[in-house]
């Protein structure tokens, strides 16, 4: 099968931890995957950073030390190359915080759940910046900024948890892609499960602005009812085939 792509065609692309099993980074919900051996409510929610911060710490630590040496695999590739044929006319909306979507040298990104390589201050208004520390020395790590006003206040990592909003801009920049589609939307998810939401109702989204939608996932998800063409296989195996000329 191939996307739909004519002279307007926009392609609104939503992928999950799927796109970047093949690089080695776990899923989540699999046999095996990231939440089987942890407890989410303690590890990845405000109320479980607030009771035990190094534990959190030491949870993303190891996220971002296992990041070493993974890179982007062919699924990252083939959406870079799709996003050199379609310009303004594609936007990547990534569940991911691995950067790998970046790494790619994909640009029209949107980490709806920020990135385990940045960091910011749970207090200041200081924008959040590139942080691959792994902190293991049992001290949570405190802001340098803050310090300096003779405040003492902790760094968190810059990804979404449970039971907090997405990321700012998100919402907005997807909806102003979606409104400029309109009937010419094509939306594609891509390695997910279709539990966690917003990001499950787009396929919702696309419906009603008359677009069509595509789900690429080894298994069919949570919502593969709720779309118009379900290809199930790897990623890296099923998008250069789909993208194909
Ligand atoms: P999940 O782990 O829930 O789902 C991954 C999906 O990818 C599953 O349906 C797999 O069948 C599929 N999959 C695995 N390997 C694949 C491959 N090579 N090609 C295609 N599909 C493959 O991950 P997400 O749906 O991304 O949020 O999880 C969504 C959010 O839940 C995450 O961003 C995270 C998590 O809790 C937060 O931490 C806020």
């Amino acid at each position: 099968m191939r996307l739909p792509i004519s002279s307007n065609t926009h392609v609104l692309v939503l992928t999950g931890a799927g796109i970047s099993a093949e690089s080695g980074v776990p899923t989540f919900r699999d046999a095996g995957g990231l939440w089987e051996g942890h407890d989410v409510e303690r590890v990845a929610s405000p109320r479980g950073f607030f009771d035990d911060p190094l534990l959190v710490w030491r949870f993303y630590s190891e996220r971002r030390a296992a990041l070493t040496g993974i890179v982007p695999n062919a699924g990252h590739r083939a959406l870079v190359d799709l996003e050199a044929r379609l310009g303004d006319r594609f936007l990547l909306v990534t569940q991911n915080i691995d950067g790998l979507h970046l790494a790619a040298g994909s640009q029209r990104v949107v980490e709806i759940h920020g990135n385990l390589m940045r960091s910011r201050c749970t207090r200041c208004d200081r924008p959040s910046f590139a942080d691959t520390t792994a902190y293991r020395a049992g001290v949570a790590p405190m802001c340098g900024r803050c310090k300096q006003r003779g405040e003492d206040s902790i760094l968190r990592p810059d990804v979404v948890w449970f039971g907090e909003p997405v990321v700012k801009d998100a919402l907005p920049r997807i909806e102003t892609f979606v409104d400029a589609a309109g009937a010419h939307l094509v939306f594609l998810a891509i390695g997910t499960s279709g539990l966690v939401y917003p990001s499950a109702s787009f396929v919702d989204v696309t419906r009603r602005a008359g677009g069509t939608s595509w789900l690429v996932n080894l298994e069919a998800s949570a919502n593969a009812d709720r779309f118009d063409h379900v290809v199930l296989g790897k990623a890296s195996q099923e998008l250069p085939a789909l993208f194909a000329t």
